[in-house]
C-alpha cells in the first residue's frame, strides 16, 4: 500500500501533535456544555476517535453518513444523507467532525440540515481545510491544517474506498489514478 504514496504532505507525528491541540482547544471551549461529537462517516473516523480521546469531558458521539464522491476523485455536487442521526440534536451543542473541507457542498448541506433540527450550537471542525476548491462560502470553527489542492489518501481519507488505514496524510502516484 505505502509502494503507491507518491509524497507524504502530513506525517503520523504532525497528525498526532495538532489532533492533540485540537482536543484541548475544545475542552476549553466546551467547558461544561457534553457537547455531542457528530462525525461524518466515513472519512472522519480516525480523527474523531483520535480528537475525542483528546477531550477531557464527557461528550455524546454519533455518527452521519453523507457522501457525494463515489468512487471518483472529483465531487458529484449532489450530497445524500445515506445513514441517518439516531440521537437527538435539539438543544444539544452539536459539533460536526469531517476529515477534509473542500468544495464545502457536503458540510453546506449538512448545517442547513443540522440548524432546522434546532442545537443549542453548532460548529464545523475539520482536520483539513482546502480552501483553494471552495464553491460555497463556508468556514469551519476548528481547522487542523489548512492544505494546497492535491488528492490526499490516509487519515480516514480515501482513494475508491482505499488508504484511510494509513497513519500519515499524502497523495498517490499519478498511475494509481490510470
Ligand atoms: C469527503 C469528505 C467530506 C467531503 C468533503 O467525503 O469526507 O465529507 O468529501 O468534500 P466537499 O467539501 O467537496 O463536499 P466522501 O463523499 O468522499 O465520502 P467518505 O467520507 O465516505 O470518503
Amino acid at each position: 500500500m505505502r509502494n503507491n504514496i507518491e509524497r507524504v504532505y502530513f506525517t503520523e507525528e504532525m497528525i498526532q501533535t495538532r489532533v492533540k491541540e485540537l482536543g484541548t482547544q475544545l475542552s476549553e471551549d466546551y467547558r461544561g456544555k457534553e457537547p455531542l461529537l457528530l462525525g461524518v462517516l466515513k472519512g472522519s473516523f480516525i480523527f474523531l476517535a483520535d480528537l475525542s480521546r483528546h477531550m477531557d469531558m464527557l461528550c455524546d458521539i454519533e455518527f452521519i453518513t453523507a457522501s457525494s464522491y463515489g468512487a471518483g476523485t472529483e465531487t458529484s455536487g449532489e450530497v445524500k444523507i445515506t445513514k441517518a442521526l439516531d440521537s437527538v440534536v435539539e438543544g444539544r451543542h452539536v459539533i460536526i467532525v469531517e476529515d477534509i473541507l473542500d468544495t464545502g457542498l457536503t458540510l453546506e448541506f449538512l448545517k442547513k440540515y443540522l440548524s432546522s433540527l434546532n442545537p443549542a450550537s453548532l460548529k464545523i471542525c475539520t482536520f483539513l481545510d482546502k480552501p483553494s476548491r471552495r464553491k460555497v462560502p463556508l468556514r469551519a470553527d476548528y481547522v487542523g491544517f489548512e492544505c494546497v489542492d492535491a488528492f490526499y489518501v490516509g487519515y480516514g481519507l480515501d482513494y475508491a474506498g482505499h488508504y484511510r488505514n494509513l497513519p500519515f496524510i499524502g497523495s498517490l502516484k499519478p498511475d494509481i489514478y490510470a
